[in-house]
């Protein structure tokens, strides 16, 4: 056991690094240590089961994964697409799950039916420019915000948004509707291409305890 490698992995921080510890104490793996809260630690540590894990913010995670810094990252499908990263995407979580779509004021929707020549905001270039130009065949203007989207068809920055929608609230809220869907998303487990052969054995086994956690708690409460 001691000579075992450490396996590391980069957890999105927020509500998805949560769930992510909860499935995994499901299949035995625990970190203590990353539990306590008002701690300034970056890195935790699990000795036992030669398991390292730190949190990132969501876009960083495909890079530590990719240069191999992480062996596996817990992160959202809009990350993993926006982002274009050389990394394994494994195996779909089953939470944090939402939708990316075209929202806008219901006027917009002619303007999308007609491919008219319209402004896009969104905090997500490279997925609006696929869907647009690769899906639909659609030239339009493409304006990167940092959040709070909903704002720019609201004050005249956009006729559209490509955003995330979850409750469908924020939207709601703000008189805007969706009127496209681009793809649904949800967290996703993806590994460095290197550590895949190197640790084979290890992650392959990990992949199935956490797909057999996951279907069996989707059979339990019925839901997919
Ligand atoms: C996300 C997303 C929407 C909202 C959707 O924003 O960009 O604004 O959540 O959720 P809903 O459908 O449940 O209302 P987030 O809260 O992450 O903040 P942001 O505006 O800074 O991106």
């Amino acid at each position: 056991m001691e000579d075992m490698r450490y396996l590391t992995f980069a957890l999105t921080k927020g509500r998805l690094a949560n769930q992510t510890l909860e499935l995994f104490e499901r299949i035995g793996i625990t970190c203590e240590e990353i539990k306590e809260k008002n701690t300034r630690k970056l890195i935790f540590v699990n000795e036992e089961q030669r398991l390292k894990f730190f949190l990132a913010k969501g876009p960083d995670v495909p890079t530590y994964v990719e240069y191999g810094a992480a062996d596996i990252g817990i992160v959202g499908k809009d990350v993993i697409l926006e982002e274009g990263r050389n990394i394994y995407e494994v195996l779909d979580l089953g939470f944090g799950r939402c939708r990316m779509c075209i929202c806008g004021p219901m006027e917009a929707k002619e303007l999308l039916k007609h491919h008219e020549l319209i402004r896009v905001a969104t905090k997500y270039p490279h997925i609006a420019k696929d869907y647009f130009y690769n899906k639909k065949h659609q030239t339009v203007e493409i304006i990167k915000l940092n959040g709070s989207i909903e704002l720019a068809p609201i004050v005249g920055l956009s006729e559209v948004i490509c955003d995330i929608v979850e409750t469908g609230s924020t939207l709601k809220e703000n008189g805007l509707f969706v009127l496209e869907e681009v793809c649904p998303l949800s967290a996703r487990m993806v590994i460095n291409q290197v550590s895949m052969k190197m640790e084979n054995e290890r992650i392959t086994r990990l992949i199935s305890e956490l797909r057999a956690a996951i279907c069996g708690a989707e059979g339990k409460d019925g839901s997919k």
